[in-house]
């Protein structure tokens, strides 16, 4: 007797060794040409399916969630942040979802050191001078930027990433202060000075990196008063999600000068970002790379598979299942 493999649908084209196993496992429905599904075309692929693979940025909101056939069990993204699943929504029908915690924490604390330091030593103008024919020769005055070494770096969300880009900062031989909803044990401290409310944090700013998920209390928390609360001449590193931050006040404290820099990697409502950015010299911008190693995306998608296996194969509770919070 042959059994149906359970059916999964993969919203977005992964990496082909995630691939190849989803397609070992499950009856895959891929996406080669990896067109984005808005809500109604999620639910019409959906039909029959037991699970979704999904990554950020797909709308798997209340709507959506809600429309979805009764065979979905459970939604496993490929990613750590799962803001754009509803999951109080998914509780209601009975659906499990599952994230990819821990084998992005390197990649994206590198990604962060890479902002920080792009932004402060203004990798992006040099870059650009040089490959525009622009760069007539070597001059003492030429690219100024900020010292890294010895400054404070606060770090809003002390969670696995938060604690891997401060571990890179210390290299830097930088002092960490850090604001948490809970504070760290000591061994996890290392030495770091603990802010429990995140505004008294920022006068002790020269770097202010962004390391918390998005959350209705995080939303556009770097506003225009917490700008001003920084030290002038302060950097800003956002390696967490775009909607953290106030993109207006944003950029009108880095065309003030009040901010010297920025260092970017998400971006709110990407790929379509604000106009703004776009014109900035003393931005460095990346297209949400935080993650985009072969080694981690791998691992991250493995991830998600172990959940899918785990619940729709072995009948188990997923790995990785989340909550609503
Ligand atoms: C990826 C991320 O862009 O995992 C996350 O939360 O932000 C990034 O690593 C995302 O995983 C794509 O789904």
């Amino acid at each position: 007797m042959t059994t149906r493999k359970p059916r999964v649908l993969a919203t977005r084209h992964f990496p082909p060794d995630v691939e190849a196993r989803l397609t070992a496992n499950f009856d895959a429905l891929l996406n080669p040409e990896d067109r984005l599904y808005d809500g109604p075309g999620l639910i019409k692929a959906a039909a029959s399916c037991e699970g979704i693979m999904c990554a950020a940025g797909d709308p798997l909101n209340a709507q959506t969630i809600g429309g979805l056939p009764a065979s979905v069990r459970i939604i496993a993204t490929f990613s750590v942040g799962y803001e754009h699943v509803d999951v109080a929504a998914a509780a209601k029908r009975n659906i499990a979802v599952s994230n990819t915690p821990d084998v992005l924490t390197d990649a994206t604390a590198d990604i962060a050191m890479l902002c920080l330091l792009g932004a402060a030593r203004r990798a992006h103008e040099g870059a650009s001078m040089l490959r525009t024919h622009n760069w007539l020769g070597w001059t003492p005055t030429q690219l100024m930027g900020v010292h890294v070494t010895g400054k404070r770096l606060g770090i809003l969300g002390m969670g696995r990433i938060g604690q891997a880009l401060a571990d890179r900062a210390r290299a830097f031989r930088m002092t960490i202060h850090y604001s948490n909803r809970s504070r760290l044990p000591a061994e996890s401290e290392k030495g770091a000075v603990f802010h429990a409310d995140p505004d008294d944090m920022l006068p002790n700013c020269d770097f202010l990196s962004i390391n918390a998920p998005m959350t209705p209390a995080t939303r556009k928390w770097v506003n225009a008063e917490r700008i001003a609360g920084l030290p002038k001449g302060a950097i800003v590193v956002n390696t967490a999600r775009g909607g953290v931050v106030d993109d207006d006040a944003l950029i009108a404290a880095l065309k003030s000068g009040h901010l010297a820099s920025a260092g970017i990697d998400v971006f709110e409502g990407e790929p379509r970002i604000h106009q703004g950015y776009y014109g900035l010299e003393n931005a460095f911008l990346l297209p949400h790379m935080g993650s985009a190693t072969v080694e981690t995306r791998n691992a991250m998608g493995f991830k998600a598979l172990d959940n899918l296996e785990a619940f729709l194969l072995s009948g188990k509770k997923p790995p990785d299942l989340v909550k609503a919070s």
